[in-house]
């Protein structure tokens, strides 16, 4: 089952869209569900200042891409990047432990963001 913070942060975010000027973007697949996820970072003296997602995914990866965006929001580079998914799913609440790997997605974008800004 779902928690009630997930659905919530499924039908609710205000994370979802796209940063035009991105400093940093990210993008990780699934190859087994072929869900996608696109992550955009503006950032300014090694923080996060801005951070968006776009998805092709499940609920659960929308809700925690969701949450991962809120926690790592205005956080360092280096502190988004050591950010689990556990971390995620524990925010959330309850998520089905098949659903754990939809976690995953979004972190992974997250991290190919910061190492593809890191390479500039
Ligand atoms: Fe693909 Fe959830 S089923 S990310």
């Amino acid at each position: 089952m779902y928690s009630e913070k997930l659905i919530e942060k499924f039908k609710n975010p205000k994370f979802v869209g796209k940063i035009k000027d991105a400093d940093a973007v990210g993008e990780e697949g699934n190859f087994k569900c072929g869900d996608v996820m696109k992550i955009y970072l503006k950032i300014k003296d090694e923080k996060i200042k801005d951070i968006k997602f776009e998805t092709y995914g499940c609920v659960a990866a929308i809700a925690s891409s969701e949450m991962m965006c809120e926690l790592v929001n205005g956080k360092t580079l280096d502190e988004a990047y050591q950010m689990s998914h556990k971390e995620i799913v524990k925010a959330l609440g309850e998520m089905p432990a098949v659903k754990v790997h939809c976690s995953i997605l979004g972190t992974r974008a997250l991290r190919n963001a910061i190492d593809e800004f890191r390479k500039k």
